[in-house]
Formats: structure tokens, C-alpha cells, sequence
């Protein structure tokens, strides 16, 4: 099916199972630990080994020699792949960085040997006895000083460039202005499930559980990697403990059990250990941003400029940081850019909301600065630079937008009447703020295939790719399929996670729930027309509900017209360019008041509301929990989360969990979620766009003028840890 046309009534739109609070379907499998993640696989009558990773101890350089002697002997060692014995291999098309092969070290900890061993502990030790020496070279780490050799990449996922009217002039003639530079650190995504793969092979056959966001990328970018075809491949990554973006491009874990499996003979689990994934795998990058903006005594938006500079390994991508900037505002004059400055550190690639989380972290600081200097609300601020259509390409309408919505509506039910003026509320030691910002995040289309299945019993069963990282997929497509067909969900099977299966979006970008139920009500569009003419029923006047099909005359179980066989249905949903001509985003606002201890300049999140505006809610519970886990994310990249770099040695020092501090349910009291109820039937058939990102858009920065609120003191650089407080707080009387 060819998205091409804004969706009118179809059966979604009953809402007698989408759009209901459907606790997940597969929740009891989890709590009761019988959702089986990728480690955990496992057969009593299969003689499983174990690997375990070694990594590069240098940031840049080569392998001079790889010494596996003295490790060979040790107890339980089957065998060890060296990068040297491999050499190098064939990169696929989504890594930057080399996964393993070949001498060349990019970064540190990227992965140069496997040890195979009878069990994971005989493996780790004698990883330990596996001497390398190196030649190294000196590698650029410190992204301010490399700034100074920042460039325009040849390659951007995003342009890099935009202008619209006059920027310079525009900000010359402002009555009011504001030029600041904020930064962000190194993060990373910190997800629970470690990576781990399970790999066997079959003669040239391979079999692996892995824990993947997207089976397809990471088949084909495997396939190229051992050069071996695809088709030969046979992945499956049915449930996964949370990515962020960590696993959405084939890791290392996958290729040591892959050639580790074929070396020993044997199926082989690996498991990236945690401290090695910081800095084996992806980060999102720090950035420094510099924002200009200048406005009419008004209040009214005249220029808005925002540069962005990130680093990345050679041929990575640039953090995205400025494309909110491009989308959220009003204003006549305006200008953005982002270059690259060349690092020797990890790889840097998607965290959630890539691009727009770093990008509002600085962004709405800068509004509430902008705001403050012109003495407005800073909610009436945003209300008044609002805009209907892209300001860039004013021709562009969103396909629907309501950021004025979340505002108001969050400012109400948050009490924001009654916030003071900076610095100026105190319960006992603890100075009081509130703060404010809103949230963009682009609803990004991906193709997306699914099977759906009916048998004699009358039970619809769905077949699709597509992922569950934690997100809620089986329940929504689950809800899809049972109101396409006319059935309650138990009598809906959903299979996930099987490259044997039609492709699907995956899970990333926030495109997950919409894409792949856009895919599921393609294929059921299918199957109801494959059910009514065998039943001999006009398609078009049939109507599927009660586990039956009827066109008024007749009426006939599913059962029964599935007969003995079943019937399929199958159907890739195809985006057919309302994207281009709309443009299509989800919208926000988070409320954040915080305490700041005046002594220790300790920072405690108090209460945090969110309004969201995302099209249809397909199930209130799954995309609660997504914005509220956005919401904590949020938190952390405020006040703890920072990859330190060492820039002597080019890596990240804090890695492990210990280390790098995220925030977590005690952290935060009180959270709530409302969504606006809207539909967009521009952006999908589903009249749905998606969540799971935009409930970390803008939090950092809400809590950031929550802190000012509450200190008077601004800080522009995150996380705002208390050092950064302390010291200019008011005094202790
Ligand atoms: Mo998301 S950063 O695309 O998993």
C-alpha cells in the first residue's frame, strides 16, 4: 500500500481496542522471566561456549603484534580470533567505525580479539593473558581546541546549512538580543540489556539471537561483513532490553560470536561486558552551540541564529543539533549551521531524539533567556513565536501542530501563576523553581512490511520484523490487528523479531509504533479482502466485527471462513511523499520544578508535568511509560549524565554504570503525562505519529531554568552538577 493521500474513516477510527489503556501483552512473560533475551537462550543439549571481547588498550594506531600463547593454555580456552589472523573485513553501510579486522585502531576499546572459552569466567581470565602491543599515534580528543578545524562535511544526513531573509541585518536591528554559547557533554545511551549474541552455524548457514533494533540493517551489514550472503543469515531479536539507539546498527557482539562459533565449531554467546560498551560502541556527541536571537521590544522573534559544532571519527555524522532551530519558532531573519571537527574518541551516533535533544538543551535556555531580557512570560513567549507553517519554507504547513496546546494547557495544570521571580522562594534550605520548554521532535516515515495470518480457529496471527525494545510493539500491533479484523486480543497472536519474517521499520526515531501498525493495517487490509471474497462478500461494504464478516445479507464466523488452509494477507506500507509536502512533528511542553539546596547546591526534581501533542495515542499506557522514561532521561542529561573524556589518552573514563550516573525512579517524586487528544490524519492510517522521543525534547532545558528560577544563577553548561552552582548561590541567612 502507497501512502499518498491524507487517510479518511477507516477501521481504526471504531477505537474499540486502539487507543485503549491495554496493559502489554507480553508483560507476564517479563516479570516472570520467561521473555527470553539474547544471552539467554539456551538448550541443555547444546554445548554453548562463551566469548569474551578484548579491546584495543590505545585510542589510534595499529596492532604491532597480538600474543595468544600463554592464553591458548589456559584452562578451558577452545579457541581465539585475532583481528590480525581475520585481517581486515568488509564494513557494512551503516557503522562509521570498524566493528573487528585488521590492524588499523581507531578508537579505544574497539574490538580486536575474541577468546572462546568452555564458560564466560575461563574467558575472561584468559582474555587477560592475551598480551598486545601497539604503535600508537597521536589521536585529537578534546572537541574545543579541534573545533578550531571544524569543516562542512562533504556527507550530512541533515543540511547543514539553511538561511531564510536576512540574518545579519535582522540581528543588528533587534531592540533586544541575546548571543550565548551552551554546550552539552558526551552521553551514552546506558540501556539495560548489556548487547549479547548468540551465534550457530549450520554448515554455511548462521543462526543468531541478538538484541537488536533493527533485524534488517543488522543482517545486511553482517552479511557484508562476513561476506557471506544474506539470504544465509537468519536472525532473530524477540526481545530486547532497551537500545536508545545504542543497537540500531550491527555491533561487535554479533561478529565475535558469528566468527568465534565458526573457529570453535560450536554455538557461541558473547556479551559485551558494560565497561567495554561505552566505549566499543556509540555515543551521542557533545556539542557547543552558539545561539543568537533578537527580538521587538514586542516580544516578537526578528533573527534567530544557531551554530552547532560536534566531533565524530572520520566519515561520521554530525549531531543534528540545530534542526529544531529550523522548525519551532517564528521569525523573519534567520540562520542556522553545524560542522564537524574531526575526534579520535568512539564512534558518535544516535542517541534518543538525535539532533533535537542536544538541540533543545541549548535552544530553550536560550528562549527563556530571550524571554527574561524582553520581561515576558516565557510561556507567552513561546505562544506568541509560534508558527503554522515551517519557517523556512513557509509554503510547508505542519501536517498538524499544537504547541500552543501543550503550553497553555501544561501551564494550568502545573500552577505556573504562581512561579516567582528568580531566586526569591525558599522552604528551609531549599531554594524553589520552576521552569519551562517546549519539545519538537520530527515524525520520521520508514517502510514497513508485516504478515498477518488467520486460522481455522479463528485467530488472527501477525508476522513482522519489527522489534519491541521495551516499547510496547506487541501490544500495539496486537490492538492493530484486532481492530482491523473485528476480533478482541486474545484472539490476536503477534510474532516480532524474526529476519524470516516481512521487513518493518524497526525500532528507532520514534517511527516504531507508527510506521510498523501502518505496516500491520496494510496487511490486514489484505487479509479482509482475502476473507471476504472467498465468503463472497463485496470488500467494500464488509464489516469485521465479533469475530465475524457480514455485508448486511450475510454474515460469517472468521472461523469458518478461514476453513482448514487459513488465509493470508501481506502488505509493505509505503510512505508516498506526505512528508515532503507537509511537514510532520510531534509537539511538547514540560513544566519542572526543582529545590536547590542552598548549602550544597544539590539539585532535587520535585514535580514534572508534560503535555504532549503526537497524533492518536494508540495505547495511553505504553506511550505514557515512553515519555515518562523520556521525562527521567531528560533529568540525567540535566544534572549527571557526562561521558568525561580523557584527552591525553582518548577515552571515556567513567565507563560503567557506577560511573556514569543516570537518573531513576527515586530520583524524581512526581511525574505526569497528558496528551492532547488529537488525530493527524496526514501522518499516517493510523492517524498516529510517534512518542517515544519527544518525552526527552526539551526537559534538560526545563529543568536548567527551573535552576535559575529557583538560584538566579545561569548555567549553560551541562549537566549542572552543583560545583557549578556553588559558590555563586545567595547567601546562607
Ligand atoms: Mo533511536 S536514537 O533512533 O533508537
Amino acid at each position: 500500500m502507497e501512502y499518498k493521500t491524507p487517510s479518511e474513516k477507516n477501521p481504526i477510527d471504531q477505537l474499540k481496542v486502539v487507543g485503549k489503556p491495554i496493559a502489554r501483552i507480553d508483560g507476564h512473560l517479563k516479570v516472570t522471566g520467561r521473555a527470553t533475551y539474547a544471552y539467554e537462550w539456551h538448550d541443555p543439549k547444546v554445548p554453548y561456549a562463551y566469548g569474551y571481547p578484548i579491546g584495543a588498550g590505545i585510542a589510534k594506531g595499529e596492532i604491532s603484534s597480538i600474543d595468544t600463547a600463554r592464553a591458548k593454555k589456559a584452562p578451558g580456552v577452545i579457541t581465539i580470533v585475532t583481528a590480525l589472523e581475520t585481517g581486515e573485513l568488509k564494513k557494512g553501510k551503516f557503522n562509521t567505525a570498524t566493528l573487528f579486522g585488521g590492524r588499523k585502531i581507531e578508537h579505544y576499546h574497539q574490538a580486536i580479539a575474541v577468546v572462546v572459552a568452555e564458560t564466560f569466567e575461563q574467558a575472561r581470565a584468559a582474555a587477560g593473558l592475551v598480551e598486545v602491543k601497539y604503535r600508537e599515534e597521536k589521536g585529537a580528543f578534546n572537541l574545543k581546541v579541534e573545533i578550531a578545524r571544524a569543516f562542512k562535511p562533504e556527507i550530512s544526513r541533515d543540511p547543514t546549512d539553511s538561511s531564510f531573509g536576512d540574518f545579519s541585518s535582522g540581528i543588528s536591528n533587534s531592540e533586544v538580543t541575546l548571543d550565548e554559547t551552551y554546550t552539552t557533554p558526551d552521553h551514552t545511551q546506558a540501556m539495560m540489556e548489556p548487547h549479547a549474541t548468540l551465534a550457530m552455524w549450520h554448515e554455511d548457514e548462521l543462526t543468531l539471537w541478538t538484541s537488536s533494533q533493527m533485524i534488517d540493517w543488522w543482517r545486511t551489514d553482517l552479511a557484508t561483513t562476513l561476506s557471506i550472503d544474506k539470504e544465509k543469515i537468519h536472525m532473530m531479536s524477540p526481545f530486547i532490553g532497551g537500545g536508545f539507539g545504542s543497537k540500531l546498527y550491527l555491533r561487535a557482539d554479533a561478529v565475535l560470536a558469528a566468527l568465534g562459533a565458526k573457529a570453535a565449531g560450536r554455538p557461541v554467546k558473547v556479551t559485551l561486558p558494560r565497561p567495554f560498551i561505552m566505549n566499543n560502541t556509540t555515543h551521542r556527541p557533545a556539542t557547543v552551540q552558539r545561539i543568537r536571537i533578537g527580538a521587538e521590544r514586542s516580544g516578537k522573534i526578528s533573527a534567530i541564529g544557531h551554530e552547532s559544532w560536534s566531533g565524530n571519527l572520520p566519515g561520521g555524522n554530525l549531531e543534528a543539533a540545530v534542526t529544531q532551530t529550523r522548525l519551532l519558532y517564528a521569525g523573519d531573519n534567520r540562520m542556522t549551521s553545524m560542522r564537524i571537527a574531526t575526534l579520535d574518541l568512539p564512534e558518535g551516533n544516535d542517541m534518543r531524539a538525535p539532533g533535537e535533544a542536544p538541540g533543545l538543551m541549548a535552544l530553550e535556555i536560550a528562549i527563556d533567556e530571550i524571554a527574561e531580557k524582553l520581561g515576558v512570560d516565557p510561556v507567552d513567549f513561546r505562544v506568541m513565536n509560534d508558527t503554522k507553517v515551517d519557517p523556512e519554507k513557509p509554503e510547508r504547513a505542519f501536517s498538524h501542530r499544537d504547541l500552543v496546546g501543550c503550553l497553555r494547557l501544561g501551564a494550568e495544570r502545573f500552577g505556573w501563576q504562581s512561579r516567582m521571580k528568580p531566586g526569591t522562594r525558599r522552604e528551609g534550605d531549599l531554594l524553589i523553581g520552576m521552569g519551562v520548554a517546549a519539545a519538537i521532535r520530527n515524525n520520521l516515515l520508514i517502510p514497513s512490511g508485516a504478515r498477518v495470518r488467520l486460522n481455522k480457529d479463528g485467530v488472527v496471527t501477525v508476522e513482522t520484523d519489527m522489534t519491541d525494545i521495551g516499547t510496547g510493539s506487541y501490544t500495539i500491533i496486537a490492538q492493530t490487528a484486532a481492530e482491523m479484523m473485528g476480533l478482541t486480543m486474545d484472539k490476536v497472536e503477534v510474532n516480532l523479531g524474526d529476519s524470516r519474517f516481512p521487513i518493518s521499520s524497526g525500532s528507532g526515531g520514534q517511527f516504531g509504533a507508527t510506521c510498523s501498525t501502518s505496516g500491520v493495517y496494510a496487511a490486514c487490509v489484505k487479509l479482509r479482502d482475502a476473507i471476504a471474497r472467498k465468503v463472497g462478500v463485496d470488500p467494500n461494504e464488509a464489516v469485521f466485527e465479533n469475530g465475524k464478516v457480514s455485508d448486511g445479507k450475510k454474515s460469517v464466523t472468521l472461523a469458518n471462513a478461514a476453513g482448514p488452509e487459513g488465509l493470508v494477507g501481506e502488505d509493505t506500507l509505503q510512505w508516498g511523499g506526505l512528508d515532503k509536502t507537509y511537514q510532520q512533528s510531534t509537539f511538547g511542553a514540560h513544566f519542572v520544578e526543582v529545590g536547590v539546596d542552598i548549602a550544597t547546591g544539590e539539585t532535587h526534581v520535585r514535580r514534572m508535568v508534560a503535555v504532549c501533542a503526537a497524533g492518536r495515542i494508540l495505547n495511553p499506557i505504553t506511550a505514557r511509560s515512553q515519555v515518562l522514561g523520556g521525562m527521567t532521561m531528560g533529568v540525567g542529561g540535566a544534572l549527571s549524565e557526562e561521558l568525561a573524556v580523557d584527552d591525553r589518552r582518548g577515552f571515556f573514563v567513567n565507563h560503567d554504570l557506577g560511573g556514569y550516573e543516570v537518573a531513576v525512579h527515586a530520583d524524581i517524586p512526581h511525574q505526569e503525562v497528558i496528551f492532547l487528544d488529537e488525530v493527524d490524519p496526514i501522518a499516517s492510517p493510523i492517524k498516529s505519529k510517534g512518542v517515544g522521543e519527544l518525552g526527552i525534547c526539551g526537559v534538560a532545558a526545563a529543568v536548567a531554568n527551573a535552576i535559575y528560577n529557583a538560584t538566579g544563577v545561569r548555567v549553560r553548561d551541562y549537566p549542572i552538577t552543583l560545583d557549578k552552582l556553588i559558590g555563586k548561590l545567595p547567601a546562607m541567612t
